[in-house]
């Protein structure tokens, strides 16, 4: 008996078995749409014909007919899903190789800072003086002449205000010359006793091998009903030793400033030359009564020491540090050093 579907069978077959074909020449995932529309575009369909015909066969033989072109259908769909899922994985292993990390290469180094010559010795000399008991007090570094100057005891007159040593800004201010406006300011917050460093960067209009227009500063105060020349003495000496061992030359000469009387600079022995030599680490002395006065304090009843500390030459000789220059342009060569 012959089968009244032999035809359509053999139809399928053939769409079949061309999709098959069709779908596995597709190379691009984009040129699949257009592909699929040989079967089942509504117009040129491969399809389209023979479901025309299926009006043409016999009332018992359309479902099973029916049948044959749905499975049909879903074959070709999943050839097409197929291509598509080929496609998309050709497309990330395409991906993935251009990408690829080349575990062979040598690796990339970070760079990695370091602690700057002149804060790695602040760090220091602030932990020094903490440990001795002194507070530590931080101030502007724009301040008025008042506090830079006139409460210090250094009149108008004085040659350390001549315009070629301060920056004046507008405004009756300036950048501070020195830590030593924070004596002051310590004195107006505070009573008695006090017991301060305060350190930072001072400016002045010189520049030149050994002086740059910014440096940096500890200024000290310790004032109370009892502190002498004796204390001040003590303390420095046994800072100095701190810092540089108990052997330490350390010398005091008579000075003058115009906020302490008397004045001092304490020297230490400096060997690292091929002769040692005396090298000047501090000026310091008892505050003026004036400067006590000026902030309305009564010299008989209160009195005490000051000292300011130039930190950058001390770095420097820390360091071995020959050029001052290296301490501000921030050659990464110079400070990975440290
Ligand atoms: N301010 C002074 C300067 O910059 C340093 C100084 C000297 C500070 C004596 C003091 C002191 O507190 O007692 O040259």
């Amino acid at each position: 008996m012959s089968d009244p579907l032999q035809g359509l069978r053999e139809g399928l077959a053939a769409i079949q078995a061309r999709a098959a074909e069709i779908a596995a020449a597709v190379t691009r995932e984009a040129d699949l749409p257009e592909a699929r529309a040989e079967f089942f575009g509504r117009k040129k369909g491969a399809f389209n014909p023979i479901m025309s015909e299926l009006g043409k066969l016999s009332r018992e033989a359309r479902p099973e007919a029916g049948q044959l072109i749905n499975d049909s259908k879903l074959a070709v769909e999943a050839l097409f899903e197929a291509a598509k899922a080929r496609l998309e994985a050709e497309a990330l292993d395409a991906a993935i190789e251009a990408g690829r990390l080349d575990v062979t290469l040598p690796g990339r180094r970070v760079a990695r800072g370091a602690i700057h010559p002149i804060q790695r010795v602040m760090d220091e000399l602030i932990d020094l003086f903490g440990q001795m008991g002194f507070d530590l007090a931080e101030g502007p570094e724009v301040e008025t002449e008042a506090y830079n100057f006139d409460l210090l005891n250094m009149p108008a007159d004085h040659p350390a205000r001549d315009m070629q040593d301060t920056f004046y800004l507008s405004g009756g201010l300036l950048l501070r010359t020195q830590t030593s406006p924070m004596q002051i300011r310590a004195m107006e917050a505070q009573q008695p006793p006090i017991r301060i460093i305060a350190p930072g960067k001072v400016f002045r209009a010189d520049s030149d091998p050994t002086h740059s227009p910014t440096f940096h500063q500890i200024e000290g105060l310790w004032i109370d009903e009892d502190v002498t020349i004796v204390h001040l003495k003590a303390v420095l000496t046994d800072f100095l030793h701190r810092l540089f061992g108990p052997d330490k030359k350390v010398r005091f000469r008579p000075s003058f400033f115009p906020f302490t009387e008397p004045s001092v600079e304490v020297d230490i022995w400096d060997e690292s030359g091929a002769e040692g030599k005396w090298m000047e680490v501090l000026g310091a002395g008892m505050v003026h009564p004036q400067v006590l006065r000026n902030v309305g304090w009564d010299p008989n009843k209160v009195q005490g020491f000051a000292f300011g500390l130039g930190v950058d030459r001390l770095a420097m000789t820390r360091y071995g540090i020959t050029h001052i220059a290296h301490l501000f342009t921030n050659d990464q060569r110079f400070l990975s050093q440290f």
